[in-house]
Protein backbone atom coordinates (compact mmCIF):
# COMPACT_ATOMS: atom_id res chain seq x y z
CA UNK A 1 0.00 0.00 0.00
CA UNK A 2 2.77 2.42 0.78
CA UNK A 3 4.01 3.00 -2.84
CA UNK A 4 7.06 5.22 -2.31
CA UNK A 5 6.46 8.43 -4.39
CA UNK A 6 9.41 10.36 -5.61
CA UNK A 7 9.20 14.34 -5.54
CA UNK A 8 9.90 16.07 -8.57
CA UNK A 9 13.39 17.09 -7.45
CA UNK A 10 14.32 13.76 -6.55
CA UNK A 11 13.73 12.41 -9.96
CA UNK A 12 15.67 15.04 -11.14
CA UNK A 13 18.18 14.45 -8.96
CA UNK A 14 18.18 10.61 -9.96
CA UNK A 15 18.07 11.63 -13.50
CA UNK A 16 21.05 13.94 -13.15
CA UNK A 17 23.76 11.10 -11.62
CA UNK A 18 22.10 8.52 -13.60
CA UNK A 19 23.11 10.34 -16.83
CA UNK A 20 26.44 11.37 -14.96
CA UNK A 21 27.41 7.33 -14.44
CA UNK A 22 26.57 6.63 -17.94
CA UNK A 23 28.68 9.47 -19.45
CA UNK A 24 31.36 8.26 -17.62
CA UNK A 25 31.66 5.14 -18.75
CA UNK A 26 30.96 6.21 -22.06
CA UNK A 27 34.30 8.26 -21.80
CA UNK A 28 36.34 5.72 -20.22
CA UNK A 29 35.25 3.30 -23.31
CA UNK A 30 36.38 6.18 -25.62
CA UNK A 31 39.49 6.35 -24.31
CA UNK A 32 40.07 2.82 -24.35
CA UNK A 33 39.39 3.03 -28.01
CA UNK A 34 42.24 5.68 -28.03
CA UNK A 35 44.79 3.94 -26.23
CA UNK A 36 43.96 1.16 -29.00
CA UNK A 37 45.02 3.36 -31.54
CA UNK A 38 47.30 6.08 -32.19
CA UNK A 39 45.74 9.32 -33.61
CA UNK A 40 47.90 11.73 -36.14
CA UNK A 41 45.73 14.58 -35.27
CA UNK A 42 48.85 16.78 -35.44
CA UNK A 43 49.61 18.40 -38.77
CA UNK A 44 53.56 19.09 -40.30
CA UNK A 45 53.04 22.53 -41.28
CA UNK A 46 56.01 23.95 -39.73
CA UNK A 47 58.35 22.89 -37.20
CA UNK A 48 57.58 24.45 -34.29
CA UNK A 49 60.71 26.54 -33.53
CA UNK A 50 61.13 24.85 -29.64
CA UNK A 51 62.18 21.83 -31.54
CA UNK A 52 64.06 22.90 -34.45
CA UNK A 53 67.48 21.62 -34.42
CA UNK A 54 70.19 21.12 -37.30
CA UNK A 55 70.84 17.64 -34.95
CA UNK A 56 67.33 16.71 -35.90
CA UNK A 57 66.20 12.92 -37.55
CA UNK A 58 64.00 12.70 -39.86
CA UNK A 59 62.05 9.91 -41.48
CA UNK A 60 59.63 10.17 -44.61
CA UNK A 61 56.82 7.78 -45.15
CA UNK A 62 55.81 8.47 -49.14
CA UNK A 63 52.87 6.09 -49.49
CA UNK A 64 50.01 8.17 -50.54
CA UNK A 65 47.04 6.28 -48.54
CA UNK A 66 45.04 7.35 -45.75
CA UNK A 67 46.22 3.82 -44.15
CA UNK A 68 49.69 3.92 -43.98
CA UNK A 69 51.20 1.08 -42.58
CA UNK A 70 55.00 0.96 -41.42
CA UNK A 71 56.30 -2.00 -41.55
CA UNK A 72 58.16 -3.79 -38.44
CA UNK A 73 61.54 -3.44 -39.98
CA UNK A 74 60.70 0.69 -40.21
CA UNK A 75 60.03 0.64 -36.92
CA UNK A 76 63.07 -0.86 -35.91
CA UNK A 77 64.81 2.06 -37.81
CA UNK A 78 62.37 4.51 -36.52
CA UNK A 79 63.39 2.98 -32.94
CA UNK A 80 67.16 2.13 -33.32
CA UNK A 81 67.60 6.36 -34.00
CA UNK A 82 65.32 7.09 -30.75
CA UNK A 83 67.02 4.78 -28.65
CA UNK A 84 70.77 5.86 -29.46
CA UNK A 85 70.21 9.24 -29.74
CA UNK A 86 67.79 10.13 -26.40
CA UNK A 87 68.08 13.99 -26.41
CA UNK A 88 67.71 14.33 -30.34
CA UNK A 89 64.17 14.63 -31.76
CA UNK A 90 63.25 12.35 -34.21
CA UNK A 91 60.20 13.40 -36.58
CA UNK A 92 58.47 10.61 -38.34
CA UNK A 93 56.27 12.29 -41.48
CA UNK A 94 53.72 10.71 -43.10
CA UNK A 95 52.68 11.50 -46.71
CA UNK A 96 48.29 11.71 -45.59
CA UNK A 97 45.84 12.70 -48.35
CA UNK A 98 43.47 13.00 -45.46
CA UNK A 99 43.58 15.61 -42.85
CA UNK A 100 44.61 13.32 -40.01
CA UNK A 101 45.32 9.57 -39.92
CA UNK A 102 44.21 6.49 -37.69
CA UNK A 103 46.80 4.25 -37.56
CA UNK A 104 45.56 0.83 -35.94
CA UNK A 105 46.47 -1.24 -32.98
CA UNK A 106 49.43 -2.27 -34.93
CA UNK A 107 52.13 -3.71 -32.95
CA UNK A 108 54.65 -2.31 -34.58
CA UNK A 109 53.66 1.29 -33.69
CA UNK A 110 53.68 -0.42 -29.80
CA UNK A 111 57.21 -0.50 -29.89
CA UNK A 112 58.17 2.71 -30.73
CA UNK A 113 55.27 4.69 -28.75
CA UNK A 114 57.22 4.98 -25.13
CA UNK A 115 59.89 7.20 -26.67
CA UNK A 116 59.19 10.43 -25.62
CA UNK A 117 61.74 12.09 -28.76
CA UNK A 118 59.53 10.22 -31.39
CA UNK A 119 57.52 12.83 -32.96
CA UNK A 120 54.63 11.10 -35.81
CA UNK A 121 52.79 13.89 -37.90
CA UNK A 122 51.14 13.50 -41.30
CA UNK A 123 51.93 15.79 -43.94
CA UNK A 124 50.42 16.99 -47.66
CA UNK A 125 52.88 17.19 -50.04
CA UNK A 126 52.35 21.43 -51.21
CA UNK A 127 52.67 22.51 -47.62
CA UNK A 128 55.99 20.78 -47.61
CA UNK A 129 57.38 22.21 -50.74
CA UNK A 130 56.03 25.38 -49.75
CA UNK A 131 58.38 28.36 -50.00
CA UNK A 132 61.04 26.79 -51.70
CA UNK A 133 62.03 26.38 -55.81
CA UNK A 134 60.28 23.46 -56.18
CA UNK A 135 57.08 24.62 -55.38
CA UNK A 136 55.54 25.13 -58.96
CA UNK A 137 57.48 21.78 -60.03
CA UNK A 138 54.99 19.77 -57.42
CA UNK A 139 52.10 21.75 -57.92
CA UNK A 140 52.12 20.77 -61.95
CA UNK A 141 51.64 17.16 -60.63
CA UNK A 142 54.70 15.71 -62.51
CA UNK A 143 55.48 13.14 -59.34
CA UNK A 144 52.19 11.60 -59.79
CA UNK A 145 53.28 10.57 -63.28
CA UNK A 146 56.57 8.43 -62.09
CA UNK A 147 56.84 4.65 -62.47
CA UNK A 148 58.59 4.55 -58.62
CA UNK A 149 56.00 7.34 -57.17
CA UNK A 150 56.64 6.61 -53.35
CA UNK A 151 60.21 6.34 -54.00
CA UNK A 152 60.37 9.15 -55.88
CA UNK A 153 58.62 11.29 -53.79
CA UNK A 154 60.44 10.45 -51.14
CA UNK A 155 63.91 11.49 -52.79
CA UNK A 156 62.58 14.77 -53.76
CA UNK A 157 61.03 15.57 -50.62
CA UNK A 158 63.47 14.77 -48.53
CA UNK A 159 65.98 17.37 -50.33
CA UNK A 160 63.16 19.93 -49.80
CA UNK A 161 63.22 18.82 -46.26
CA UNK A 162 66.65 19.50 -45.76
CA UNK A 163 67.07 22.14 -47.38
CA UNK A 164 63.94 23.61 -45.17
CA UNK A 165 65.13 22.92 -42.03
CA UNK A 166 68.82 21.09 -42.18
CA UNK A 167 69.25 18.02 -40.64
CA UNK A 168 69.58 14.41 -40.82
CA UNK A 169 67.67 12.71 -43.30
CA UNK A 170 67.38 8.27 -42.85
CA UNK A 171 65.40 5.87 -45.10
CA UNK A 172 63.51 3.52 -43.02
CA UNK A 173 65.86 0.65 -43.97
CA UNK A 174 68.52 2.10 -42.08
CA UNK A 175 69.75 1.03 -38.41
CA UNK A 176 71.29 3.59 -36.17
CA UNK A 177 74.26 1.76 -34.12
CA UNK A 178 75.38 4.86 -32.53
CA UNK A 179 75.05 8.32 -31.40
CA UNK A 180 74.93 10.70 -34.38
CA UNK A 181 76.75 13.53 -32.57
CA UNK A 182 79.91 11.17 -32.66
CA UNK A 183 80.31 11.97 -36.31
CA UNK A 184 81.42 15.77 -36.16
CA UNK A 185 80.74 16.60 -39.72
CA UNK A 186 77.95 19.00 -40.19
CA UNK A 187 76.94 18.28 -43.78
CA UNK A 188 77.61 14.47 -45.02
CA UNK A 189 76.58 11.65 -47.01
CA UNK A 190 78.44 7.74 -47.60
CA UNK A 191 79.67 6.10 -50.38
CA UNK A 192 77.70 2.86 -51.52
CA UNK A 193 80.84 1.14 -53.18
CA UNK A 194 84.40 2.21 -53.78
CA UNK A 195 83.85 6.10 -54.05
CA UNK A 196 81.79 5.72 -57.14
CA UNK A 197 78.22 6.09 -55.92
CA UNK A 198 77.08 8.44 -53.13
CA UNK A 199 74.20 6.97 -51.60
CA UNK A 200 71.14 9.39 -50.51
CA UNK A 201 69.31 7.31 -47.69
CA UNK A 202 71.52 8.79 -45.26
CA UNK A 203 72.28 12.54 -45.82
CA UNK A 204 72.99 15.61 -43.47
CA UNK A 205 72.63 18.95 -44.93
CA UNK A 206 72.74 21.93 -42.24
CA UNK A 207 72.41 24.81 -45.07
CA UNK A 208 75.65 26.72 -43.40
CA UNK A 209 76.65 27.28 -47.16
CA UNK A 210 73.76 29.54 -46.68
CA UNK A 211 71.82 26.69 -48.45
CA UNK A 212 73.59 26.39 -51.89
CA UNK A 213 74.02 22.68 -51.74
CA UNK A 214 70.09 22.01 -51.20
CA UNK A 215 69.40 24.67 -53.75
CA UNK A 216 71.06 22.42 -56.02
CA UNK A 217 69.68 19.16 -55.16
CA UNK A 218 65.97 20.89 -55.97
CA UNK A 219 67.08 22.69 -59.21
CA UNK A 220 68.43 19.55 -60.45
CA UNK A 221 65.40 17.77 -59.72
CA UNK A 222 63.41 20.30 -61.84
CA UNK A 223 65.84 20.55 -64.53
CA UNK A 224 66.72 16.58 -64.67
CA UNK A 225 63.56 14.72 -62.89
CA UNK A 226 63.21 10.97 -64.43
CA UNK A 227 60.37 9.05 -63.36
CA UNK A 228 61.38 5.84 -65.44
CA UNK A 229 64.50 5.32 -63.30
CA UNK A 230 64.17 4.00 -59.91
CA UNK A 231 67.02 5.05 -58.61
CA UNK A 232 67.43 8.47 -60.72
CA UNK A 233 66.60 10.79 -58.52
CA UNK A 234 68.01 9.21 -55.75
CA UNK A 235 72.01 7.90 -55.62
CA UNK A 236 72.51 9.13 -59.07
CA UNK A 237 71.33 12.67 -58.54
CA UNK A 238 72.76 13.39 -55.20
CA UNK A 239 76.27 11.72 -57.05
CA UNK A 240 75.51 14.37 -59.78
CA UNK A 241 74.91 17.06 -58.04
CA UNK A 242 77.78 16.57 -55.30
CA UNK A 243 80.77 16.54 -58.46
CA UNK A 244 79.36 19.79 -59.26
CA UNK A 245 79.13 21.20 -55.95
CA UNK A 246 82.80 20.25 -55.28
CA UNK A 247 83.55 20.61 -58.62
CA UNK A 248 85.48 17.60 -59.89
CA UNK A 249 85.03 14.56 -61.85
CA UNK A 250 85.10 11.63 -60.01
CA UNK A 251 85.73 11.48 -56.20
CA UNK A 252 88.73 9.28 -56.21
CA UNK A 253 90.93 11.52 -54.45
CA UNK A 254 88.54 13.63 -52.82
CA UNK A 255 85.88 13.37 -50.38
CA UNK A 256 85.65 16.77 -49.12
CA UNK A 257 84.46 20.06 -50.57
CA UNK A 258 83.71 22.99 -47.99
CA UNK A 259 81.98 21.69 -45.44
CA UNK A 260 80.39 18.48 -46.89
CA UNK A 261 82.10 15.20 -46.46
CA UNK A 262 81.62 12.00 -47.74
CA UNK A 263 82.00 9.41 -45.38
CA UNK A 264 83.36 5.40 -46.28
CA UNK A 265 81.21 2.89 -47.59
CA UNK A 266 82.41 0.74 -44.14
CA UNK A 267 80.69 3.37 -42.22
CA UNK A 268 77.42 3.64 -43.71
CA UNK A 269 76.51 0.43 -45.90
CA UNK A 270 79.25 -1.97 -44.57
CA UNK A 271 77.62 -4.60 -46.64
CA UNK A 272 77.04 -3.57 -50.13
CA UNK A 273 73.36 -4.05 -51.31
CA UNK A 274 74.59 -7.00 -54.23
CA UNK A 275 74.87 -8.69 -50.78
CA UNK A 276 72.71 -7.71 -48.96
CA UNK A 277 71.08 -11.76 -48.10
CA UNK A 278 74.04 -11.86 -45.77
CA UNK A 279 71.89 -10.11 -43.10
CA UNK A 280 69.49 -12.43 -43.21
CA UNK A 281 70.96 -15.71 -43.53
CA UNK A 282 72.78 -17.35 -40.44
CA UNK A 283 75.78 -18.96 -41.98
CA UNK A 284 76.51 -15.32 -43.03
CA UNK A 285 76.35 -14.01 -39.25
CA UNK A 286 79.58 -13.97 -37.71
CA UNK A 287 81.35 -12.26 -40.49
CA UNK A 288 78.51 -9.64 -41.20
CA UNK A 289 78.64 -8.78 -37.47
CA UNK A 290 82.29 -8.27 -37.97
CA UNK A 291 81.89 -6.07 -40.88
CA UNK A 292 79.22 -3.57 -39.03
CA UNK A 293 81.29 -3.10 -35.96
CA UNK A 294 82.95 0.63 -36.32
CA UNK A 295 79.73 1.27 -38.47
CA UNK A 296 77.63 4.29 -37.58
CA UNK A 297 74.34 2.50 -39.49
CA UNK A 298 73.51 -0.59 -40.99
CA UNK A 299 71.31 0.05 -44.40
CA UNK A 300 69.76 -3.39 -44.84
CA UNK A 301 68.05 -2.73 -48.39
CA UNK A 302 64.79 -3.06 -47.80
CA UNK A 303 64.18 -2.91 -51.89
CA UNK A 304 65.71 -6.72 -52.41
CA UNK A 305 65.15 -7.95 -48.61
CA UNK A 306 61.76 -6.60 -47.85
CA UNK A 307 60.08 -10.04 -48.93
CA UNK A 308 62.46 -11.83 -46.61
CA UNK A 309 60.75 -12.56 -42.76
CA UNK A 310 63.01 -13.86 -40.41
CA UNK A 311 61.71 -16.05 -37.54
CA UNK A 312 63.19 -14.95 -34.12
CA UNK A 313 64.96 -18.22 -33.55
CA UNK A 314 67.64 -17.40 -36.89
CA UNK A 315 70.23 -16.26 -35.71
CA UNK A 316 70.76 -14.21 -38.67
CA UNK A 317 72.53 -10.85 -37.85
CA UNK A 318 69.88 -8.90 -38.85
CA UNK A 319 68.01 -10.24 -35.82
CA UNK A 320 71.02 -9.79 -33.75
CA UNK A 321 70.94 -6.25 -35.31
CA UNK A 322 67.29 -5.81 -33.79
CA UNK A 323 67.35 -7.00 -30.53
CA UNK A 324 70.16 -4.83 -29.55
CA UNK A 325 69.01 -1.57 -31.71
CA UNK A 326 65.32 -1.98 -31.97
CA UNK A 327 64.09 -4.17 -28.85
CA UNK A 328 61.02 -3.01 -28.22
CA UNK A 329 59.50 -3.63 -31.56
CA UNK A 330 61.76 -6.76 -31.58
CA UNK A 331 60.02 -8.42 -28.48
CA UNK A 332 56.35 -6.96 -29.72
CA UNK A 333 56.58 -8.60 -33.10
CA UNK A 334 56.34 -12.37 -34.15
CA UNK A 335 58.89 -11.92 -37.24
CA UNK A 336 61.17 -9.48 -37.86
C1 LIG B 1 47.55 11.29 -53.13
O1 LIG B 1 46.28 10.76 -53.43
C2 LIG B 1 45.24 11.71 -53.55
C3 LIG B 1 43.93 10.99 -53.81
O2 LIG B 1 43.92 9.71 -53.31
C4 LIG B 1 45.57 12.65 -54.71
O3 LIG B 1 44.58 13.64 -54.80
C5 LIG B 1 46.92 13.31 -54.44
O4 LIG B 1 47.29 14.09 -55.56
C6 LIG B 1 47.98 12.26 -54.21
N1 LIG B 1 49.22 12.92 -53.83
C7 LIG B 1 50.37 12.64 -54.40
C8 LIG B 1 51.55 13.39 -53.91
O5 LIG B 1 50.49 11.81 -55.27
C1 LIG C 1 45.47 -3.81 -29.14
O1 LIG C 1 46.65 -4.05 -28.40
C2 LIG C 1 46.43 -4.55 -27.09
C3 LIG C 1 47.79 -4.71 -26.41
O2 LIG C 1 48.75 -3.92 -26.97
C4 LIG C 1 45.71 -5.88 -27.19
O3 LIG C 1 45.44 -6.37 -25.88
C5 LIG C 1 44.39 -5.72 -27.95
O4 LIG C 1 43.80 -6.97 -28.14
C6 LIG C 1 44.66 -5.08 -29.31
N1 LIG C 1 43.40 -4.81 -29.99
C7 LIG C 1 43.19 -5.10 -31.26
C8 LIG C 1 41.86 -4.70 -31.81
O5 LIG C 1 44.02 -5.65 -31.95
C1 LIG D 1 81.19 26.23 -43.43
O1 LIG D 1 80.39 26.49 -42.29
C2 LIG D 1 80.61 27.74 -41.69
C3 LIG D 1 79.70 27.83 -40.47
O2 LIG D 1 79.86 26.72 -39.66
C4 LIG D 1 80.33 28.85 -42.65
O3 LIG D 1 80.61 30.10 -42.05
C5 LIG D 1 81.16 28.69 -43.90
O4 LIG D 1 80.81 29.65 -44.84
C6 LIG D 1 80.93 27.31 -44.49
N1 LIG D 1 81.80 27.11 -45.62
C7 LIG D 1 81.36 26.83 -46.84
C8 LIG D 1 82.41 26.69 -47.90
O5 LIG D 1 80.20 26.67 -47.11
Amino acid sequence: MNQIKFKKPVVLLFAIIAFLIIYSVLISFMSIECDQAIIISDGFREIPSNLMSSRNIYFLETHNTSDHFLTTRAACSIESAALMNPNTNIFVLFLSPSKYTRLKNWSQFQGILNYKNIHLKYFNTEDFTKDTVIDDWINKGLLSSSWYQVVHTSDILRYALLYKYSGIYLDLDVIVRKSLDEIEFENFACFQDDREIVNNAILKITNDDGGVLGKMLLNEVISHFDGFDWSMNGPKLLTRVLKNYCDVTDFLSTSKCGNFTILTQELCYPIPWQKWDDYFTEQDSQKVMESVENSYFVHFWNRKSEGKMLEKRSHAAFNQLASKYCPHVYATNVLI
